[in-house]
């Protein structure tokens, strides 16, 4: 595991786009699991910058969203359809047939699912896993209790989730879509790496009991620890919480020196 504490969100969108953008070069057909959520807004924009001014390709990159919310249609505003678009799809050059979500109909989820996962894997399995984390410390909509070997699924939202994802809906809780289509932890937890972002103090207990607390379904994220290459991007507000965050600052400030 490595921990990079940041002053601000804004390095750790740097940090996790150059990462993206060494992997484009290398790979050109890499496949990219994406998320959604305020977290990686800032990571799109510095991508599209790349597209745009530096002129790094995408078309050969193939996504796949963690998630889609059930219930509301593709085009709503929150749908998460329409935060691609608007964050990231309509402003590089991904081709729409490598764009690959969830559903947002709960009909024939489960071929819907097994077709997902299939997808996944024809493409070789996806390469860089980009995660933010909830307040409960999901990871995509895998709430408290998720298996561990989880695949991709219909959920419901918990609590802290729907409280969470009303600012989206008017403040009205009851105006959030209950239930989503989320790839499982295990579907997650398959890809080469995976790069979670989380900033702000709202995260640091989730962030805490992810990095430092013990391995459990009840922290839904505590999986990655045992992910052989996953790097945790945060900022100084949402690592407040973890003891040892000097031995992760002097190993990062190590690595750089030395490589
Ligand atoms: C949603 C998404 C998650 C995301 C989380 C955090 O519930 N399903 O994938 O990580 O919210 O969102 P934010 O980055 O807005 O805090």
């Amino acid at each position: 595991m490595e921990v990079i504490i940041q002053p601000n969100s804004q390095k750790l969108s740097v940090i996790a786009a150059n990462v993206i953008r060494k992997a484009v070069i290398r790979k050109p057909n890499l496949v990219l699991g994406l998320a959604t959520g305020s977290t990686p807004i800032g990571l799109y924009k510095l991508l599209v910058q790349m597209h745009k001014e530096e002129g790094v390709d995408f078309s050969k990159v193939i996504t796949f969203n963690l998630d889609e919310y059930i219930g509301i249609p593709k085009d709503h505003p929150q749908s998460y359809h329409t935060f691609m678009n608007k964050h990231f799809f309509n402003h590089v050059n991904i081709p729409k047939k490598n764009q690959y979500l969830p559903q947002n109909i709960v009909e024939n989820h489960v071929s819907f699912c097994q077709e997902y996962e299939d997808s996944i894997r024809r493409c070789g399995g996806i390469d860089i896993q980009v995660l933010g984390i909830g307040k409960d410390g999901h990871i995509g909509f895998n709430e408290p209790g998720s298996s561990f070997a989880s695949r991709t699924r219909i959920a419901t939202l918990s609590k802290s989730t729907l409280e969470a994802n009303a600012v989206h809906f008017g403040d009205d809780i009851n105006a959030v879509p209950e239930m989503a289509i989320t790839m499982g932890i295990g579907t997650i937890t398959d890809a080469k790496q995976c790069l979670l972002l989380a900033s702000g103090l709202n995260k640091k207990d989730a962030i805490a009991k992810t990095i430092e607390g013990p391995i459990s379904a009840m922290v839904p994220a505590t999986a990655l620890q045992m992910h052989p290459d996953v790097v945790f991007l945060i900022d100084e507000a949402a690592a407040s919480s973890l003891k040892e965050r000097e031995y992760y600052k002097r190993s990062y400030e190590n690595k750089i020196k030395y490589s």
